[in-house]
C-alpha cells in the first residue's frame, strides 16, 4: 500500500490536496480534492479520510444509513431508490465487497450487530410495501434472519408489535435492543426488547414533556449504562437508565437551531457525536460523567457542505473511524480520528 500526499497551503486555510494512492483492493487511483477549513479555535479531532470508499460509484441511491462492524471490519451502507441495490458492504479500509435488495423495500437505520459466532445487520425499514413497517434481521449476505412488527401494516401496536416509519436501533453488548420508532409516523416511543425480543420497558407517549417524544430519530448507549436519544422534533435529546427505563435528563441548549438527527459516541467514550441534518454539520459534544447530565456543551465542530444533509452515522469500535450517511451528497464519507494531534486555527 502507497500513499503520498502533496498539500499546499494557501491563504484562507484553504488547503488543495493531490492524494495518490492504491490498495490493495484495486488499481491505483489519482484524486483531487479540495476543502475549506471553517473551524476556528475549535479543536480538530478528525480528518476527512477522501481514500474511502475506494470507488464511490457504488452509491446510486439516496444513502440513508451506515453500519460498522468493527468485529468483523465491514461497513454496510442502506441506501433507498429505484431498481438499486439497497444494501452495500463495503471494508473499513474502503474496499467494496457486495451487494444486496432482497426484502427491503425502504431502508432508515442499520445496526451492525455480529457476534462472535454470528454476523448480522439490522434493518428498519419504513417502506409502505410489502417489506414495510419492520424491523428486520439480515446475516452478511442478505438472508433474512428475523423480523420484527407487522410486514406491510403500520400500527401502534405493543402485542404483536407493530411499528410506523421504525427510525433507528441499537443492540448491546448482551443482546438487548432499544428501538425508536418513529420519525413522523403514528409512533413516538422509545422500547427496550430482550435478546429474545420479550418488552422491557417502553417510553411511548407524543409529547413535550420529559420522556415523551416528537419524532424519535437515533438512539444509542453508553458505558456508564444510559441511553440517549435524539428527539429530533423537539430539538433535544433525551437520556435514560439502560436498565430501569428512569428518565436521567435531557440537553436542548445546543439544539435551538435544529434538533438532532444522529447520536453515537466516539470510542473513547469522551464525545457525543451529533448530526443536524439540514444544517450539514457534526458536533462534538462534551458527554458527562455516569450521575450528572448537565447542559451540553459543543468542544468541536464539523461543518460539511451545504446540502450534504448527514442523516445517520456509525463509528468504528476498531480504529475509532466515523462513518456518515448523507443523504444530499449520496455518499458515505469517512472521518479519522487524529489521535491526540490537535490543531487550533486562531480567527
Ligand atoms: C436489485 O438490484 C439489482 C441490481 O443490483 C437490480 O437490477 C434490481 O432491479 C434490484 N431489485 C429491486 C427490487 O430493487
Ligand atoms: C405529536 O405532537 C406534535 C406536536 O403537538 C404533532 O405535530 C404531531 O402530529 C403529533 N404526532 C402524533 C403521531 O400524534
Ligand atoms: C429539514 O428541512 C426540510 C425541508 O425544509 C424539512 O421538511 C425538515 O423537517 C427539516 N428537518 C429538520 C430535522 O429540521
Amino acid at each position: 500500500m502507497a500513499k503520498f500526499w502533496v498539500c499546499a497551503a494557501g491563504a484562507g486555510l484553504f488547503l488543495a490536496c493531490l492524494i495518490l494512492h492504491s490498495r490493495f483492493c484495486g488499481s491505483p487511483v489519482l484524486r483531487n480534492f479540495a476543502f475549506q477549513v471553517s473551524w476556528r479555535t475549535e479543536e480538530i479531532l478528525y480528518r476527512l479520510d477522501v481514500d474511502w470508499p475506494e470507488y464511490s460509484e457504488y452509491f446510486t441511491g439516496a444513502t440513508f444509513g451506515v453500519a460498522v462492524d468493527s468485529l468483523n471490519g465491514l461497513v454496510y451502507v442502506a441506501q433507498r431508490g429505484d431498481n438499486i441495490p439497497k444494501v452495500l458492504v463495503f471494508t473499513e479500509d474502503g474496499c467494496f465487497l457486495r451487494a444486496w435488495n432482497y426484502t427491503v423495500d425502504t431502508p432508515h437505520g442499520i445496526f451492525a450487530a455480529s457476534t462472535l459466532h454470528e454476523q448480522s445487520v439490522w434493518i428498519t425499514d419504513v417502506g409502505s410495501g410489502s417489506y414495510g413497517h419492520t424491523i428486520k434481521k439480515y446475516n452478511s449476505f442478505g438472508d433474512l434472519v428475523q423480523v420484527l412488527g407487522t410486514p406491510g401494516k403500520k400500527g401502534t401496536g405493543l402485542n404483536p408489535l407493530q411499528f410506523d416509519n421504525p427510525a433507528e436501533l441499537y443492540v448491546d453488548d448482551t443482546g438487548d435492543m432499544y428501538i425508536v420508532d418513529g420519525d413522523g409516523g403514528l409512533n413516538n416511543r422509545l422500547i427496550k426488547l430482550s435478546q429474545d425480543f420479550m418488552m422491557l420497558w417502553l417510553h411511548g407517549e407524543n409529547g413535550t414533556e420529559p420522556a415523551k417524544f416528537n419524532i424519535p430519530h437515533s438512539v444509542t448507549l453508553d458505558s456508564a449504562g444510559r441511553v440517549w436519544v435524539a428527539d429530533r422534533g423537539n430539538k433535544r435529546i433525551q437520556v435514560f437508565d439502560k436498565d430501569t427505563g428512569e428518565w436521567l435528563g435531557a440537553w436542548t441548549n445546543c439544539f435551538t437551531e435544529e434538533g438532532p438527527s444522529s447520536v453515537r459516541f466516539t470510542l473513547d467514550g469522551k464525545y457525543l457525536i451529533v448530526a443536524q441534518l439540514n444544517l450539514s454539520r457534526l458536533l462534538f459534544v462534551a458527554a458527562p460523567p455516569a450521575g450528572s447530565i448537565g447542559d451540553c456543551s459543543v468542544i468541536s465542530t464539523i461543518q460539511l457542505a451545504d446540502q450534504v444533509l448527514p442523516h445517520l452515522l456509525d463509528v468504528s469500535g476498531k480504529t475509532g473511524a466515523i462513518f456518515v450517511a448523507e443523504i444530499g451528497a449520496k455518499q458515505v464519507q469517512k472521518y479519522v480520528p487524529l489521535n491526540g494531534y490537535f490543531l487550533s486555527f486562531g480567527s
